[in-house]
């Protein structure tokens, strides 16, 4: 059996990361592509020189020619420009929109059987702009967030707890940032919802609603630490999951950004929502039912998503 391709566009901090976990995760050979001259190459030569310690047998290399994308059957997208001190946002969207739209006519040209998962911020804004411009069907081309977000909360509650991270279990919804909507009754510790551990005297109220704020703002604490970028590795973990779900045909449940065509009352939007990755991609988008309070944070953020798609049509984006 031929191993399978991973492109990786974008060979800034997540790019290179994506590159070496796929090799430790053996999940096959190794395409990083960049505008910048040199990185992909350097970073490609890097991790296949890790290889022969590392045991693994991934072909790695560094392009700045999309052609070499060619036949992949996943391309995780993290090109683009972070946010700088003295850019609005509108400036962001602009300037990673056009980024999308090159990214996009990359993979129509080259790779349009592959799943495709955006990373590149603003995300839910994003990675609508990329299904536009790739023309690929909505079902295979989503967005990390969820995974990250929910993996945020998890580490934290585990801490809290004193249990193992394996044990917890967390979904956060909505748009990526500062209005997700960690669902803390669908939160559990081997099963055990939120409220009820509450109740057991395992966490205080005040200590979860902490946690949530924590979570909330938890790219913005890490960006606060490293000052000259933002996270990198928990997102590329992220990000694999999510991939490794595609390739392995796992039908993991994972949080995603998905294309909703009516559901939780949302149309033609990416909006982070339950879905099962498997070998056709987004198989499934899982409906839950909110509470009242629910609903009023996700509505919250389903606006600010909205907020950032009109942005995007205003600049012709979309
Ligand atoms: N085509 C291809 N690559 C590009 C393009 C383009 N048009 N424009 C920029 N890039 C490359 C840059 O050269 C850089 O190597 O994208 C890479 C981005 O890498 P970093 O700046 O290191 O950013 P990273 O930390 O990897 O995050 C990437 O993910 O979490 C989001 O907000 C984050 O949007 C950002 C993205």
């Amino acid at each position: 059996m031929a191993r399978k391709k991973i492109a990786l566009i974008g060979a800034g901090q997540i790019g290179g990361t994506l590159a070496l976990l796929s090799g430790l995760k053996h999940l096959g050979d190794v395409v990083l592509f960049d505008i910048a001259e040199g990185i992909p190459q350097g970073k490609a030569l890097d991790i296949a020189e890790a290889a022969p310690v590392e045991g693994f047998d991934a072909k790695l290399a560094g392009t700045n020619d999309y052609k070499d994308i060619a036949g992949a059957d996943v391309v995780i997208v993290t090109a683009g420009v972070p946010r700088k001190p003295g850019m609005s946002r509108d400036d962001l969207v602009e300037t990673n929109a056009k980024v999308m739209h090159q990214v996009g006519e990359g993979i129509k040209q080259y790779c349009p059987d592959a799943f495709v998962i955006c990373i590149t911020n603003p995300l839910d804004a994003m990675v609508l702009v990329l299904q536009q411009a790739s023309g690929l069907p909505p079902h295979k081309v989503c967005g990390m967030a969820g995974v990250l977000d929910s993996a945020r909360f998890r580490h934290f509650l585990a801490e809290e707890m004193n249990v193992s991270v394996k044990d917890v279990n967390a979904f956060v919804l909505g748009g990526h940032g500062d209005t997700m909507v960690p669902v803390t009754r669908y939160s559990t510790v081997a099963g055990i919802p939120l409220p009820d551990l509450v109740e057991m005297g395992w966490i205080t109220q005040e200590r979860v609603d902490a946690i949530v704020e924590r979570t909330r703002k938890g790219g913005g604490e890490i960006v606060g630490l490293l000052k000259t970028g933002s996270a990198f590795y928990a997102p590329a973990s992220s990000a694999i999951s999510m991939a490794e779900s595609y390739l392995l045909d796992r039908k993991r449940v994972l949080p995603a950004a998905a294309h909703l065509t009516g559901q939780y009352g949302v149309n033609d939007m990416y909006v982070g929502v339950p879905v099962v990755i498997g070998e056709n991609g987004i198989e499934r988008i899982v409906e839950l039912k909110f509470t009242d309070d629910e609903q009023q944070m996700f509505n919250h953020s389903v606006d600010a998503v909205r907020e950032l798609v009109d942005a995007c049509k205003k600049l012709g984006a979309l």
